[in-house]
């Protein structure tokens, strides 16, 4: 008999797609050659607010070469279904944004469809934008309602008068944040085209081809089983490739079925720059009532964000950053009151943390400005009111299990040797001679795996796990790898399930004609959540397997003889499993109480840096960072996960800039907007820590989002303890810091 396989999950084994990414086998959209092809080119709106009046076509212009597709050509809705209906596919008449697309123009040859949208004028009757928070909160000029605002959110708990009459000191503080952009390596692109038999079929660059399957029943009018959405290799998304891709779909969509012709709608960097999603910046003011010995004993906190023309998913966005506005630490009476506006620049959307950088910066940030207030070192005052097991949070909910924010903490403080540190920049600092200033800063969060309240009930999410005749076994789930290293988790999850070596297991390309609908690949929810999933579906499969033949087949051979029994002269014998709430989680959407996720994940970070003292040039020394993810289902990757993200944060604390000038992003290429390289990034050390959650597969939580939460307010505590300024706002360059130093009049 066959030795059982060697355990899978807690192995840092290689990633499944490497062998594929690493020889150039693995097939982006670009890569797919089309017979007959043509290639796409957006016209897009040339100012922020106003309306189109007229749209010229060069009479002198060889348009009978040149296919076009517009807003009257749509059979069903002119609008991109998500979660609300507010967008256009095409805009007819209201412009909304700069860069909001009117037209396609379709030609064989890439370059010449670019060129052509030169040959088009198009009169506009233009209005006064609403460009920032100020303006749409200020309520002057009305682009959205009454009042601007695309979504409010309330949470209460104690009562704030009792909390703050306790108080020995109150601390009040105003943080801010900007955009970032996603900065995939891929740019966005969707192939589409029209199979015989009516069916519109959608190939591409995309994190939930679901999503955009909704968006296009709608658009085109059609049966659901008349779309086909299939998701390409991905080459990144990090939030970026959550919504967008419906319209680039429901574009490419659109010309194919005008022309009948393969459509291929590639960006390049400098229009998906400047179109497409970025991170909402926010604007979050605290107020906090503390005790002489470091208490919190009262939160009041009002969150607002800059949510663009369209609401996309900004009303979730703000949910969560509403729900981790306290950060992790226990407060008896809190009060967050968020609202997300409108403003005439692209739609802000999901970006890696999702409402949750914006919303720990300043958690973090305040509570460093409390320990200062109060005299105590920061590390302690997080000590002190730090999240446990039996915590009560903001909405009411009891930390029944799985609460690393101590342990992330504790051992962040000593791989990082902080302590020791601290004295030592002290030192250093007070050395003219020495050519920098040193120091090193901390932070602490939490990130709820999963959709917030009953967003996991609402998503009903499924996936299967089948053995095909021939002997295969495949897992079948709609969550896309986008880089993340999705399908080599799911095999080690099935094979680990099912006693079986890795090779015996196969990823089903997302495909909505093949696999069921797992929900979207977002909120660190694939591997706790999905890979739930494709752990009890292995499971069903196994025990089939076990009635079937006594033992599970370690082979091929053995898989195929036992399908003959299983698959009873079908193709394929299918397991299908969807989620089920937990019978202890409740959640009321009207009061904001109750669970708002399943199980929160932890992580601290200690950034150690440098500030030249001639350039004020920023150094990143070291960077140590502790983060509770329950169990890592692959160590290396979980490990580079954290990095990538790490990495991602520091780009927005320190590098990232997007310039905004009349609801336009000025520096829309990667020469002008800048993100860190290898040079600008420092050596990272990762600590797992594996408090596991009873609901996760073998205890694993949710791990993408939150590395990009804390960075950014450890760098600014950072370089508060190296110059003895503090920023309530990011990025922190070299130009801000000497603006300070010319502020104060230090000398340089
Ligand atoms: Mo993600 S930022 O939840 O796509």
């Amino acid at each position: 008999m066959a030795r059982p396989a060697p355990a899978l999950v807690g192995i840092g084994v290689s990633r499944t797609d490497a062998p594929l990414k690493l020889t150039g086998a693995a097939k982006y959209i670009d890569d797919y050659r089309l017979p007959g092809c043509l290639y796409a080119a957006t016209l897009r709106t040339a100012i922020a607010r106003g309306r189109i009046k007229k749209i010229t076509f060069d009479p002198a212009f060889p348009w009978q070469q040149y296919a076009v597709a517009r807003a009257a050509d749509i059979p069903g809705l002119n609008s991109v279904l998500f979660i609300e209906q507010d967008q256009p596919l095409l805009t007819e008449d209201q412009v909304m944004h700069p860069m909001q697309p009117i037209l396609i123009v379709g030609h064989p040859d890439r370059a010449r469809a670019y060129a052509a949208l030169k040959h088009i004028t198009v009169e506009y009757e233009e209005e006064p934008p609403v460009l920032s928070l100020e303006d749409s909160l200020a309520k002057k000029r009305l682009i959205r309602g009454e009042d601007n605002v695309i979504k409010k959110f309330l949470i209460e708990k104690g009562s704030l008068d009792e909390g703050f009459s306790r108080a020995d000191r109150i601390v009040e503080g105003e943080y801010r944040v900007p955009h970032q952009e996603q900065a995939y390596i891929e740019n966005h692109g969707i192939a589409a085209w029209v199979e015989a038999d009516g069916t519109i079929v959608a190939h591409g660059s995309l994190q939930c081809p679901y999503y955009v399957h909704k968006a296009l029943v709608k658009i085109f009018g059609r049966p659901p089983e008349q779309i086909r959405v299939i998701n390409a290799f991905t080459g990144g998304a990090f939030g970026g490739k959550e919504d967008y891709p419906s319209l680039i779909a429901g574009h490419a969509a659109l010309l194919a079925l005008k022309t009948g012709k393969p459509v291929k709608l590639i960006y390049d960097r400098a229009e998906d720059m400047a179109a497409t999603t970025k991170r909402h910046p926010a604007l979050i003011k605290h107020r906090t009532g503390v005790s002489a010995d470091g208490r919190l004993l009262a939160q009041d906190i009002t969150v607002l964000m800059d949510g663009g023309a369209f609401a996309t998913c900004s009303g979730v966005v703000l949910s969560r950053g509403t729900l981790h506005a306290t950060g992790p630490y226990e407060c008896p009476n809190t009060r967050v009151r968020a609202c997300v506006l409108a403003t005439n620049t692209p739609p802000n959307g999901a970006f890696r943390g999702f409402g949750v950088p914006q919303a720990i910066f300043a958690a973090e940030l305040q509570m460093e400005k409390i320990a200062a207030a109060l005299g105590i070192d920061s590390v302690e005052l997080r000590r002190r009111n730090a999240w446990k097991v039996g915590s009560i949070t903001s909405t009411g909910q009891e930390l029944k299990e799985s609460v690393g924010a101590s342990k992330c903490l504790e051992l962040c403080v000593k791989k990082a040797r902080y302590e020791k540190k601290r004295k030592a920049y002290a030192r250093w600092n007070r050395d003219a001679g020495k050519p920098t200033w040193r120091g090193i800063g901390l932070s602490l969060c939490h990130h709820g795996a999963g959709f917030t309240g009953s967003g996991e009930v609402t998503l009903a999410s499924r996936a299967a796990v089948s053995l095909t005749k021939d002997g295969r076994i495949k897992v079948l789930a709609a969550s896309t790898d986008l880089g993340q290293g999705a399908n080599t988790v799911f095999t080690q999850i099935a094979a680990q399930a099912l006693g079986l070596p890795a090779a015996l297991i196969q990823v089903e390309v997302p495909d909505t004609s093949l696999v069921p609908n797992s929900g979207p690949t977002v909120a660190s929810r694939t591997t706790m959540v999905i890979g739930r999933l494709v752990e009890r579906a292995a499971q069903q499969l196994k025990e089939e397997l076990l009635k079937a033949s006594g033992r599970v087949p370690q082979d091929r051979a053995g898989l195929k003889r036992a399908a003959t029994l299983l698959c009873e002269g079908q193709p394929a014998r299918r397991f299908e499993v969807q989620y089920e709430k937990p019978a202890d989680i409740t959640w009321d959407d009207d009061l904001y109480r109750g669970e708002a996720y399943g199980v929160f994940s932890y992580a601290a970070v200690a950034v150690d840096l440098e500030v030249d003292r001639l350039t004020y040039e920023i150094k990143l020394r070291r960077v140590c960072t502790a983060q509770d993810i329950g169990k890592a289902i692959n160590p290396s990757l979980a490990k580079g996960q954290i990095m990538g993200g790490t990495n991602q944060a520091l780009g927005w604390a320190l590098l990232e800039h997007a310039d905004f000038r009349g609801g336009w992003m000025r520096n829309s290429q990667l020469t002008n907007y800048l993100i860190p390289t290898f040079v600008d990034t420092p050596p990272m050390d990762v600590f797992l820590v594996e408090e596991p959650y009873s609901r996760g597969p073998y205890g694993a939580k949710g791990l993408g989002e939150m590395p990009m939460d804390l960075p950014a307010p450890a760098v600014v505590a950072a370089v508060h303890d190296a110059t003895g300024f503090w920023f309530h706002a990011i990025p922190v360059r070299p130009e801000d810091l000497c603006a300070e130093f010319l502020k104060a009049q230090r000398p340089l």
